[in-house]
């Protein structure tokens, strides 16, 4: 049986990148095991859908912790014990600490719903609408210890139409981000296993 490349989805909310990784994983396009989920936030829905699919969880709440390196160092622990190679944010609303970023460098990578570097940060598709742009998008880059700033993998363009609501051009990025996050993310383990 060949290697089953092993990954941590770091999420804070919904979830629907989750489930489309595992989509993916389970319907044979993905060859990879999604070891763990970490969660930041112990009430997100992503926790429950993680409960459902009987993916392990390591959720933590950053408040009961002193310093971001503490609760770093934790994850790692965690990662070491489930031999993850990879680590895929999906909606996971934090900045990566140098803790993880020491040890997972040049592994970890981040999906965001806008054509970087326009509108990095907070709620990015509400940004794209206020300036007004006709075209956005998603990004999928690695992470380094910037807000969304690391080097850029792939990125997929979305139109805005005049009658868009944020809700529906929210699905629209989603749709694409469902598409996209699992292609590349097949493409990174393929290299990784040529070399
Ligand atoms: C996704 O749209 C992702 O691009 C975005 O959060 C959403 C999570 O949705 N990430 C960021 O804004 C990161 N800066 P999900 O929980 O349904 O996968």
């Amino acid at each position: 049986m060949s290697h089953k490349t092993k990954l941590a989805i770091f999420a804070s909310g919904t979830g629907s990148n989750y489930d489309a990784i595992m989509a993916a994983i389970n319907n044979g396009l993905l060859e990879a095991e999604v070891a763990i989920l970490v969660c930041d936030r112990p009430n997100a829905a992503v926790i429950e859908k993680a409960k459902k699919k009987q993916t392990p969880i390591f959720s933590f709440d950053p408040k009961q912790y002193s310093a971001k390196a503490d609760f770093e160092r934790e994850i790692i622990q965690q990662l070491c014990v489930k031999g993850v190679e990879w680590i895929i944010l999906a909606g996971y609303m934090r900045l990566i600490g140098q803790t993880l970023l020491n040890r997972y460098e040049g592994k970890i990578i981040n999906i965001h719903p806008s054509l970087l570097p326009s509108f990095p940060g907070l709620d990015a598709i509400g940004q794209a609408i206020e300036a007004g742009v006709k075209l956005t998008g998603v990004t999928i880059h690695y992470v380094d210890a910037g807000m969304d700033t690391g080097q850029i993998i792939a990125q997929a363009p979305v139109t805005i139409s005049e009658d868009m609501s944020k809700a529906d051009l929210q699905s629209a990025i989603q749709k694409v981000e469902h598409q996209l996050y699992p292609t590349i993310i097949k493409q990174l383990i393929n290299r990784g296993k040529q070399l």
